[in-house]
């Protein structure tokens, strides 16, 4: 199994995205994070950005959703040209019609959830998912610190995934750098988004190659 990073522009230059982008090709995926003030605090950016992040983008676009009524909004973010859409379990009403609907559209659905949610009401849907995301923050903001409590979490996920012989990816995302990512990896993670890791050092490159180092290392299938 192959590790993946996925940079998070969240902390990119945000007049500057394109040579921001580029900056990452080494890079699986670039992570949009899009926030409506109201799922979570903060505010960042909607569809028409993400449809020129996706026409320019040298890499996959991931969009993590955390805004209200996904079930409104996120096939627009399909329409835009995402690889793949995550949306949140707390913010979904029907996530089951809603990833179907957006893998009719040709983009892989993903579920999130946050610290404080458990991981066992996704088992009987996972199948319907090409990915989970395991918050490892709380959702809003960049560079926080990493919240190693839900490990177990990611473990549990993993052994289900296992257990099933399921493809499922599970990502996490949040306070993710050199030296948290062979702990997530150990746990099971094989997507890892980072955004103050890669954005913040001197070489963006440099620290896609580390991150990835580290996990490769540690991964446990
Ligand atoms: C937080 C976002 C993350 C954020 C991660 O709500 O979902 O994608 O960019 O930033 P770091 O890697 O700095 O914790
Ligand atoms: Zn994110």
């Amino acid at each position: 199994m192959t590790i993946q990073i996925a940079p998070s522009i969240l902390s990119a230059d945000f007049v500057n995205l394109e040579r921001e982008l580029k900056a990452i090709s080494t890079a699986d995926l670039v992570h949009v994070d899009v926030m409506d003030h109201h799922f979570v605090p903060n505010l960042t950016l909607g569809e028409p950005i993400v449809k020129r992040i996706c026409e320019v983008s040298p890499i996959p676009v991931d969009a993590h959703l955390m805004i209200e009524d996904p079930d409104r909004w996120a096939p627009e973010f399909a329409k835009a040209g995402a690889d793949s859409v995550t949306f949140h379990m707390g913010a979904a009403h029907a996530p089951v019609r809603l990833a179907r609907q957006l893998h009719d559209m040709g983009t892989r659905a993903c579920f999130a959830v946050r610290p404080a949610e458990p991981v066992e009401p996704i088992f009987d849907i996972l199948d319907e998912f090409y990915m989970i995301l395991i918050m490892t923050v709380e959702p809003g903001f960049g560079g926080q610190k990493f919240l190693d409590n839900q490990m177990n979490k990611v473990r549990r996920l993993r052994d289900e995934i296992t257990r099933r012989g399921l493809k499922t990816k599970i990502q996490v995302d949040g306070g993710v750098s050199p030296s948290t990512a062979a702990i997530v990896a150990a746990a099971g993670a094989d997507v890892l988004v980072a955004g103050s890791a890669v954005y913040g050092a001197d070489d963006p490159a440099q620290a896609i190659a580390s991150i990835r180092q580290e996990a490769e290392k540690a991964f446990r299938a």
